[in-house]
């Protein structure tokens, strides 16, 4: 039966604080790392490390700790290995119990509406949480951390989702929890949901507190509104 609402064409969802909550992991990792080397590094410091790189982060926690210029280019990357070490641990006592609410009826109903959906995530630790998670059948596409360029907030890892699942960027639906993503989304062209986004330069076009107010109708009526709107605007023009 053919359905008369307009459907995004595609959905694109970043992994860390939407799919499941790793930044209490990536936190303690890092925690770990910072009291080994004597480092301050609060939960508060932890806010600006959401949707950036692994080395990225580690150049924060230097520079919180006015230590920018201590380490050479290969004992930073391997530190921020030895982190990794310390987070994979974590990533192991993952379960798919570790979701977030909302998310696994989302994408469920998603599929049902013949709509694809991929995973946008910097993570190099992406693929193995979603095999932790059984959640990686859900996903008709998981962008390469490792192939990304240039992180969020540009948008190539959201235009490289988009391409693969042949879809235009203006009709994808794009989730995130970070402020860089939210920037990355709005680059892409995308319709962007914020999730609980704490710091907003860019506000999402629709802002939820948490995964558990993701509900598919309002996110369908959500996307069509914002379709009308840009067409009443284009032929205003
Ligand atoms: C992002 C997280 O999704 O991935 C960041 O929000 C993290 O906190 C980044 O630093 C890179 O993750 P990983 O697993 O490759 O170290
Ligand atoms: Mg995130």
């Amino acid at each position: 039966m053919q359905s008369s609402k307009t459907m995004p064409e595609a959905m694109i969802f970043d992994l860390d604080g939407v799919i499941t909550d790793t930044a209490k992991y990536h936190f303690l990792a890092w925690k770990r790392l910072s009291d080994e080397l004597g480092f301050s590094f609060t939960e508060q410091d932890n806010e600006r490390l959401k949707g950036v790189s692994r080395i990225g982060s580690f150049e924060i926690i230097l520079e919180i700790n006015g230590a920018s210029d201590r380490y050479s280019k290969a004992e930073k990357e391997a530190l921020a290995d030895r982190k990794n070490t310390y987070y994979r641990e974590f990533v192991e006592t993952i379960t798919k119990q570790d979701i977030l609410p909302g998310v696994m009826a989302l994408l469920n109903k998603a599929k049902k509406a013949g709509i694809p959906c991929a995973v946008a995530s910097i993570s190099k630790n992406a693929p193995r949480i979603l095999e932790r998670l059984e959640i990686g059948d859900c996903f008709d596409y998981i962008a390469d951390a490792a192939a990304v360029k240039k992180p969020k907030p540009d948008p190539e890892i959201f235009l490289n989702c988009a391409q693969a699942l042949h879809a235009l960027p203006q009709n994808c639906v794009a989730f995130e929890d970070a402020q860089a993503g939210i920037e990355a989304i709005h680059a892409a062209n995308m319709a962007s949901v914020g999730i609980g986004v704490a710091v907003t330069t860019i506000p999402p076009d629709l802002a939820l507190r948490n995964t558990a107010e993701l509900d598919f109708d309002a996110i369908v009526d959500f996307y069509a509104a914002r379709q009308n709107k840009r067409r009443e605007e284009d032929s205003g023009r």
